[in-house]
């Protein structure tokens, strides 16, 4: 079973008007005609729509997160109908930024994650344990837990239009690559996690993995037999060093 290598950049809070137009232009321009690999941007809200209209259908465009809520008295929140009325065909989910400073914990990213498949958005969710869990040994527990309940919620079927990102918190912005042999043994524990459930979901359904993927690091990660691409944070954030994680997958996918 050969999944299609998906390479999406998380700009975070980071980005401008002119920002988005240029990086998206550059990005689309320095892809090769030909490749056979998906790449999504997930800027932040105000340039989803500047993005899309950039992107041209060359790129998936997301959000970085989304309400529970459809509509309502909700100040501030911005829902999955808004981001697919924009054209968004994308949203991240229980990034562990969000779960570390917006308190967001395991049920409200399942109930953003169902919120996100009933507006046919394909949702990311991120999950990934600290140093401190990795070394208690309870990164499985923690992993579990975090893909559990959001199954508990959605049931399994919701995960045959949807993607998981193991990101461990301790290689988010630090430098810290995990070895391919860490991400590789997370990712077939996950895979196996859904496999349980439903063989057929769990065989097609993409697993990113994220923590300071760089251009010189990606080609060994992305090799892995169930990594299927990244989510990258800071190398996303200029095109040179983007495209250069997207010839790695290029180079893989040929
Ligand atoms: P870095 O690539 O900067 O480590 O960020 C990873 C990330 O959090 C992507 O969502």
């Amino acid at each position: 079973m050969t999944r299609t290598l998906l390479v999406a950049g998380n700009w975070k809070l980071h980005g401008s008007i002119n920002m988005t137009i240029d990086l998206i232009s550059s990005i689309t321009n320095g892809l090769s005609a030909n490749k056979k690999y998906n790449v999504a941007v997930f800027p932040p809200f105000v340039y989803l729509s500047q993005a899309v209209m950039a992107a041209d259908k060359e790129l998936l465009v997301g959000g970085q997160t989304l309400s529970v809520f459809d509509s309502g008295a909700y100040t501030g929140e911005i829902s999955g109908t808004m981001l697919k009325d924009i054209g968004c065909q994308m949203v991240l989910v229980g990034h562990s930024e969000r779960r570390e400073y917006f308190a967001e914990n395991d049920t409200d990213v399942a109930h953003k994650f169902e919120a996100a498949i009933k507006q046919g958005l394909s949702p990311i969710l991120c999950c990934g344990e600290t140093l401190e869990q990795r070394e208690n040994g309870v990164t499985e527990e923690v992993v579990a837990n975090q893909v559990n309940t959001v199954i508990s919620l959605v049931g399994i079927e919701a995960f045959s239009n949807a993607v998981i990102a193991y990101e461990p918190i301790w290689a988010i912005g630090t430098g810290k690559v995990a070895t391919s042999e860490q991400a590789q043994e997370v990712h077939a524990f996950i895979r196996a996690l859904i496999a349980e459930k439903d063989a057929t979901i769990a065989a097609r359904l993409p697993i990113l993995y994220g923590g300071s993927v760089k251009g010189s690091n990606a080609k060994e990660i992305f090799s892995m037999q169930d990594v299927d691409g990244g989510l990258i944070g800071g190398a996303s954030l200029t095109a040179n060093d983007f495209l250069a994680i997207c010839q790695q997958a290029d180079a893989l996918s040929q």
